[in-house]
């Protein structure tokens, strides 16, 4: 059975400011609670027909900052329009020598170098207390369904773009880059990759109950290479061109089939989230 409802939300990071072969259909800008989201938010139809929402994270002309996007506004938003799998996109940088600039990767782990800083809950300021579980920070259903048609997607587009899998990214607040020290430091705690946008993002998406996986895509080497230039915003944009073409063609090759998937009612497939907040309220 399938639906009508606009189940799938796209998060576009730096670069990435729409999609593309998609039929416009129009704007909406709900206001939250939490006030209006960064950007309108695009309804767009497949080639099936079905929709799509997409949302600039740091607006249509990029005037938010990683630390004052409105990040509960945008996941209330994307609910209130009833989506129930956001797939992210970030540029980020990477860690690890492999993962060189260009490549792709879906983490399944974060470390929250944010705390305390941007407001990370929807109960914050309410008389209820909740402690929602967040181990697994991604959907994992939704992760492990991502892999199998990303790495499809660009081994046909024959970039010789690498995708990479189980990766931890850290989370820091910004705007300025990581010290030397700092990005040796990531290194040792088991960082891969580092951005300032995964979070509160992916804590909001849990306690709305929506599937949450993130696209990371390597722009730099950030700062631990002792004997190259530690990161500058021109290093990054030097990639994010690129890696927004293919983040494009990735969205354009799997968003049918992931409305598909979640559409089969019953399946279970990407719907493990919905009713976990349940557990998450003290009573
Ligand atoms: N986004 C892209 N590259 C980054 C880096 N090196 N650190 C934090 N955020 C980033």
């Amino acid at each position: 059975m399938t639906s009508d409802k606009v189940l799938i939300g796209v998060i576009g990071g730096s670069g990435l400011y729409h999609l593309d072969n998609l039929t416009f259909v129009k704007h909406v800008n709900p206001e939250t609670p939490w006030g209006f989201p960064s950007a309108p938010i695009t309804i767009a139809s497949l080639p099936s027909g079905t929709q799509v929402a997409f949302l600039a994270r740091h607006g249509t002309g990029h005037t938010f900052s990683p630390s004052s996007v409105p990040a509960r506004a945008n996941i209330a938003a994307l609910k209130s329009l009833g989506v129930r799998a956001i797939v992210a996109f970030s540029a980020v940088g990477s860690l690890r020598e492999e993962i060189s600039p260009g490549s792709f990767a879906l983490p399944t782990q974060i470390i929250d170098r944010t705390k305390g800083v941007r407001p990370a809950s929807f109960f914050e300021g309410t008389t209820v207390v909740a402690h929602a579980a967040f181990g697994d920070p991604f959907s994992m259903g939704l992760v492990r369904w991502l892999e199998e048609r990303v790495r499809k997607v660009l081994e046909e587009e024959g970039r010789g773009v690498r995708l990479f899998t189980d990766k931890c990214i850290v989370c820091m607040e910004g705007p300025q880059f990581s010290t030397r020290a700092e990005s040796v430091m990531y290194r040792q705690w088991g960082g891969d990759l580092i951005n300032m946008s995964v979070l509160p993002e992916a804590k909001l998406a849990r306690e709305a109950e929506i599937s949450y996986a993130l696209v990371a895509t390597a722009t730099d080497y950030d700062s631990w290479r002792p004997h190259s230039e530690a990161v500058t915003a021109a290093e990054v944009f030097k990639t994010l061109k690129d890696n927004a073409d293919t983040s494009r063609h990735v969205a354009a090759r799997i968003l049918d089939d992931l409305h598909a998937a979640i559409s089969v009612e019953g399946q279970g497939l990407l719907l493990e989230e919905v009713g976990s907040m349940k557990f998450s309220i003290m009573p």
